[in-house]
């Protein structure tokens, strides 16, 4: 238990509704960085009869549910993925509904997450992003940079391949500058030109909806991720949900390409 939870200093977080307490599993086979493509929002409502933006709408409950059961079991960084680079290519009614939205949510959720110990930190590109949607999201890093009870990161204007190409140009310009050398590039180097530099590798990968790609999501930080995917769509997952992949992980051996 970190020293803040034992000092009370952040607001606990709420039980779910049903009373589930989270799986008893041994601190070093939790996963540290967990990764969600939040995804089935459009099929859920399609199911109902509905506009595919009442399967946002009701994705956010889920994700609220499943933050709290990542602080319950001892989570000390989430990435959810909110809104892709690839994600323009939807309707303008959709996309615009989509930044709105992003935009409501954080503003109405950032103080909840303050609270609760969460330091959000927005990764994304701003080119096309709405000006509205990247001020809530700077005001709510700013909010919440000195918590550290979980990291949360918000996946807004986020594409693997953009972030990498992105982290080229900008080592490029370094090297430029001669403040790097040629053939002196490793990993390591090049990590710090990543959005976010300190950023933990993603240990589990959870999708929901039943497909099975990664559809450009930290490309580079998943390397090694385990990936799991469930045929549940986001607006049916609760925490319990990723309790049971977090189940399913801690079941996995990772070898990281070594022999036993
Ligand atoms: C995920 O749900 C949410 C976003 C991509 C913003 P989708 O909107 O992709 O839902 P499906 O995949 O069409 O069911
Ligand atoms: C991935 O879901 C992006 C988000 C969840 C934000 P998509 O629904 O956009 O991905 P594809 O089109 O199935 O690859
Ligand atoms: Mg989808």
């Amino acid at each position: 238990m970190s020293k803040q939870r034992a000092d009370q200093k952040w607001v606990k977080p709420t039980p779910h509704k049903s009373g589930a307490t989270p799986p008893k599993i041994k601190k070093e086979s939790l996963p540290r960085h967990v990764a969600l493509v939040m995804d089935g929002n459009g099929r859920w409502a399609k199911q109902r009869g509905l506009e595919r933006t009442k399967g946002h709408e009701a994705g956010e409950l889920a994700l609220f549910d499943v933050v709290e059961g990542a602080l319950e079991i001892g989570i000390s960084e989430l990435s959810v993925y909110a809104f892709s680079t690839e994600n323009w290519r939807r309707s303008p009614e959709e996309v615009k509904f989509l930044m709105s939205f992003n935009r409501d949510v954080i503003r109405k959720r950032r103080d909840e997450m303050h609270q609760r110990g969460i330091k959000i930190r927005w990764v994304g590109r701003e080119a096309k992003l709405w000006r509205s949607v990247v001020a809530e999201l700077e005001e709510a890093e700013e909010l919440t940079k000195n918590n550290d009870l979980m990291i949360l990161n918000m996946c807004i204007n986020y594409g693997g391949r953009a972030e990498i190409v992105d982290g080229v140009n900008a080592l490029l310009t370094d090297l430029q500058k001669r403040k790097l050398k040629p053939g002196k590039i490793t990993e390591k180097v090049f990590a710090r030109y990543l959005d976010e530099p300190k950023m933990n590798d993603v240990d589990l990968f959870f999708r929901s909806s039943g497909e099975q790609r990664t559809s450009n999501f930290l490309m580079w930080q998943s390397a090694y991720a385990e990936m799991v995917f469930m045929d549940v769509l986001w607006p049916d997952v609760d925490r319990r949900t990723l309790w049971k992949a977090i189940e399913i992980y801690a079941e996995r051996e990772r070898r990281f390409g070594g022999a036993k």
